[in-house]
């Protein structure tokens, strides 16, 4: 059994699909390890008039469970009808808080959850200090939703107004992808690993590959998506944390700060394109029809003439000593040929090829050593290395050396939101992106999305079931290179 913590969680958008669909199971999971037993209360609130009783068979449904521990970790729920944008409500939230905290001897530690939308951040932030929900008996603690701004100018903003009542240690900006245990890996792997990271520069990698491919497409989000696109959406957030693991330096503990202080390292070192280059580094394509796919443009609640991006390949550099001339390629889009998370590390060839035998019919070039990193849905990693094949005579062929976690064991994985509240109990800011990391990331994506904004994009471009518009292909072998995943190969 895992060690107890104790916590009050208030939930705003406590009914909202996040929470039911992710907050509220993950809670039952710590629930079930020991990480939360007797000294935890949660309160949802929203507009929506609910009794404790009706939010508690809610909640239940969400957990998928009617066992007596699943009686028990609900009768810790209890539903405060709250409208965020009015005051008044937050001393009535106040006195419950005050009655479970000494029922349930929660010491004053307070976890609020914003799982709502953005525009309301900063209010609740301001009243809950305003109001004196934030105590200094215990911890306070917020937990924000993505987005966080829309470009740099508003997550300033917002990151201003939050700073007005939590510290910077108190504020857990959530990335789910941080959450996962793949992601976690990188660091194993890397910091654990003589014959990884004395490799991991420019000297041996030639590229490093990063996909993110998605099979479905807006579904009911388009109103939300339509505003934002692939690159707000995936790039700016899970796709720049991904690479700024991957790029950092050794951080000089296995501390939150450590850590963060590396990325934030690597992220100032990423080169912020001039319009020229942004145009040439970075293309975007939007679905059309195929198959039982719609086009996008004919989603519900998509304009007919949107220029909203539903894909984004782009090549990313480094300017620093490590990754000078080694480029980063990275890829998202909706409906694409599968859904799956990975990486490619791509090594460079010996620099002679002793094996090839001039003027032989049979012998042929060696491969390219890569490193994947399999991140979802299949959890592992694989190494493509040289060796003589079987035959007489000698030539060479790629045999793949692979470990995938144990899909038994897999099941027993924490899901990424169980692990990032178990974190924010813990107090252990690691697996969240903190503002320095928002900021460097926002002020890259800007270059892209302000070129974007000045050119009417030829829409739509790619065809549902392929990996994106042709011109994605085109942006790696421009420089001789190729994605490692291809279909049909
Ligand atoms: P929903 O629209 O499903 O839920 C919104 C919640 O906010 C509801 O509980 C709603 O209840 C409440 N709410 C709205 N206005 C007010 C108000 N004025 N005062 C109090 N409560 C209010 O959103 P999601 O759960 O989908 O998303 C929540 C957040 O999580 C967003 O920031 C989103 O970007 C982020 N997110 C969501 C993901 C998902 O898969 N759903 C994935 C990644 C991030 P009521 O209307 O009754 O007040
Ligand atoms: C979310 C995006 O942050 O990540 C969604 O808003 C996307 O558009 C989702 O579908 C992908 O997450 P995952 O964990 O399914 O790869």
């Amino acid at each position: 059994m895992a060690s107890e913590r104790s916590a009050l969680f208030i939930f705003f958008g406590g009914t909202g699909d996040l929470a039911y669909r992710k907050l509220y199971p993950s809670l039952f999971n710590l629930y079930q390890k020991g990480t939360l037993r007797e000294k935890f209360a949660v309160v949802g609130t929203a507009r929506d008039k609910l009794t404790d009783e009706k939010f508690r068979e809610r909640v239940q449904k969400s957990i998928g469970s009617d066992s007596k521990e699943a009686e028990k970790f609900i009768s810790h729920f209890y539903y405060e009808a709250h409208d965020v944008t009015d005051k008044a409500h937050y001393s009535v939230l106040k006195e419950r808080a005050v009655e479970l905290d000494k029922k349930y001897k929660l010491q004053g530690n307070q976890i609020f959850y914003l799982s709502m939308a953005p525009n309301f951040f900063g209010t609740v932030a301001g009243y809950l200090r305003s109001e004196g929900l934030v105590n200094d008996k215990g911890f306070s603690r917020l937990v924000i939703e993505k987005p966080f701004g829309r470009d740099y100018d508003s997550a300033k903003a917002l990151n201003e107004a939050l700073a007005q009542s939590f510290d910077e240690e108190q504020i857990f900006r959530i990335d789910h992808y941080l959450g996962k245990e793949m992601i976690q890996n990188i660091e194993a792997l890397r910091f654990g690993n003589t014959i990884i990271e004395s490799l991991w520069n420019n000297r041996y990698i030639d590229n490093i590959q990063v996909t993110l491919s998605e099979k479905l497409g807006v579904e009911e989000r388009a109103s939300y998506y339509d505003k934002s696109g692939a690159l707000r959406d995936m790039v700016q957030n899970h796709i720049m944390q991904i690479v700024s693991l991957l790029a950092m330096e050794q951080p000089v503990a296995f501390t939150d700060s450590d850590i963060r202080a590396e990325k934030v390292k690597a992220l100032r070192s990423l080169r912020v394109y001039n319009v020229a280059e942004a145009a040439t580094n970075f293309v975007r394509g939007q679905y059309d029809a195929g198959g039982k796919i719609n086009p996008y443009r004919e989603e519900d609640n998509v304009p007919a003439d949107s220029n909203t991006e539903t894909f984004v390949a782009g090549k990313l550099m480094f300017d620093n000593y490590r990754w000078s001339g080694t480029p980063f390629y990275i890829r998202t889009g909706k409906v694409l040929a599968d859904k799956f998370t990975r990486v490619d590390v791509v090594f460079k060839k010996p620099l002679v090829d002793i094996f090839s035998f001039p003027g032989s019919s049979t012998s042929k070039p060696l491969d390219t050593n890569v490193l994947t990193l399999y991140i979802e849905p299949k959890a592992g990693f694989a190494l493509k290395i040289n060796a003589k094949n079987n035959d007489q005579g000698f030539q060479t062929a790629p045999v793949t050396m692979e470990y995938f976690v144990d899909p038994e064991d897999s099941k027993k994985t924490p899901e990424p939101y169980e692990r990032l509240l178990h974190d924010a109990l813990k107090g252990d800011g690691t697996n969240f992106s903190s503002w320095q990391e928002v900021s460097y990331a926002w002020k890259f994506v800007d270059q892209i999305r302000k070129v974007w904004d000045l050119q009417q994009p030829n829409f739509p471009n790619y065809t549902p079931g392929s990996m994106g518009p042709a011109a994605a292909d085109e942006l790696i072998e421009r420089d001789h290179r190729q994605w490692v995943y291809r279909l049909n190969k």
